[in-house]
């Protein structure tokens, strides 16, 4: 005997709109992080696209949001995740630049990537070349866009300047690197495992040293010649911030990418070399940067040498091991992504 919901035609269809998504009902260790199999697939209003997604990277700052003890808190409930890459499945009226079966990746969704599908602004969204696969493509966007924020719109990097890249084996670290070398700049890069190191060496680094190693401070110092490097990107900048001041050369910048908490520094150390502390907020980009931003990461991988790094993939389901694992790592190897 069939049930009344399979010989109606429209109920059938409303029982298929829905897919499965991660919710977060309430701020909490990883275990809030709840997987759900009938959430409503949203729909594209007049400017927004639906992706099918393929994959969506894991990102630090998508940790601290789910604790609650970040600045930015979105409404409960709601489904965490920026960074996917997918194909089109529809979108709004006014949308032009793209059409169902095109392959793509974003740096923002409205929705929600750690889903099946998940709505985004069509200004948000790129198109995905043959040249990467779908991880790839969810490991693009932010570490890409805030890796050129902080060495070029932020940083005022120059060919032939050197960069510290402080903490070089994760998403953004790797990016930097590889854009940096594009650049023409001398870069050095840290990363905590001889697994990481050879992985920043592989992609752009001139030399790699290990972060975890007692005297590496010293060991940069000593490779620059005690002259210093122009430019840190900084990925723990509340553990290195006032070492990083004593491995600036005259103006030297320090870029404040990533940090956990408080440090002590004593401001003196900026005067003797004139240098500079300046924070990196990708969440501030303009439509103006996020298109330059978008520019060179295209070009870079039609020229071959952006190639994003994929790491430890989690299937949707392991989210919240995913979670527990980018915050406890023991040695990142590129970027992490999740897979629906
Ligand atoms: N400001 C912004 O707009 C923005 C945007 C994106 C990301 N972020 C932040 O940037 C940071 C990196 O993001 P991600 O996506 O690259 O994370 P990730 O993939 O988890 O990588 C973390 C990196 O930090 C390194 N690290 C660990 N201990 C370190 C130490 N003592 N000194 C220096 N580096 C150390 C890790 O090296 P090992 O694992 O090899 O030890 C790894 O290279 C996070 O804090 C994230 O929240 C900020």
């Amino acid at each position: 005997m069939f049930s009344s919901m399979s010989r109606c035609p429209m109920a059938a269809a409303a029982a298929r709109a829905v897919m499965r998504a991660v919710r977060v009902s309430e701020f909490g260790g990883p275990e809030v992080l709840r997987l759900r199999a009938d959430v409503p697939i949203p729909a594209p209003k007049d400017t927004q696209v639906l992706i099918k997604v393929h994959a969506c990277g894991v990102n630090p700052v998508e940790t601290y949001i789910r604790s609650g003890n970040y600045a930015r808190k979105p409404a409960l409930p709601y489904t965490p995740g920026s960074d996917v890459a997918g194909v089109i499945e529809s979108v709004g009226e006014r949308v032009t630049a793209f059409k169902k079966g095109d392959r793509v990746f974003t740096s923002a969704t409205l929705s929600g990537g750690y889903a099946d599908y998940a709505v985004a602004e069509a200004d948000t969204v790129f198109p995905l070349s043959d040249k990467l696969n779908f991880s790839q493509g969810a490991a693009v966007a932010i570490p890409y866009f805030t890796a050129y924020r902080a060495l070029f719109l932020k940083g005022r990097a120059k060919a032939g300047e050197s960069v510290l890249i402080h903490g070089a084996s994760g998403g953004v670290g790797i990016a930097a690197c590889q854009i940096a070398r594009a650049y023409g700049l001398k870069v050095l890069g840290t990363a905590g495992t001889e697994e990481g190191m050879n992985i920043v060496l592989r992609n752009g680094a001139h030399q790699a040293f290990n972060h975890r190693e007692a005297n590496y401070l010293d060991k940069i110092k000593e490779y620059t010649k005690m002259q210093g490097v122009n430019i840190i990107i900084e990925m723990l900048s509340n553990v290195n911030l006032a070492a990083d001041l004593h491995l600036l050369s005259h103006a030297g910048r320090v870029m404040v990418v990533g940090c956990r908490g408080s440090i002590e520094i004593n401001p003196r150390e900026t005067m003797n070399k004139e240098s500079s502390i300046i924070g990196v907020g990708r969440f501030l980009e303009t439509e103006e940067e996020r298109r330059q931003c978008a520019q060179v990461v295209l070009e870079g991988i039609e020229a071959g040498w952006l190639k994003p790094v994929v790491g430890p993939e989690y299937p949707l389901q392991e989210v919240a091991r995913a979670h527990e694992d980018i915050i406890h790592s023991s040695g990142a190897r590129g970027k992490m992504v999740l897979l629906p």
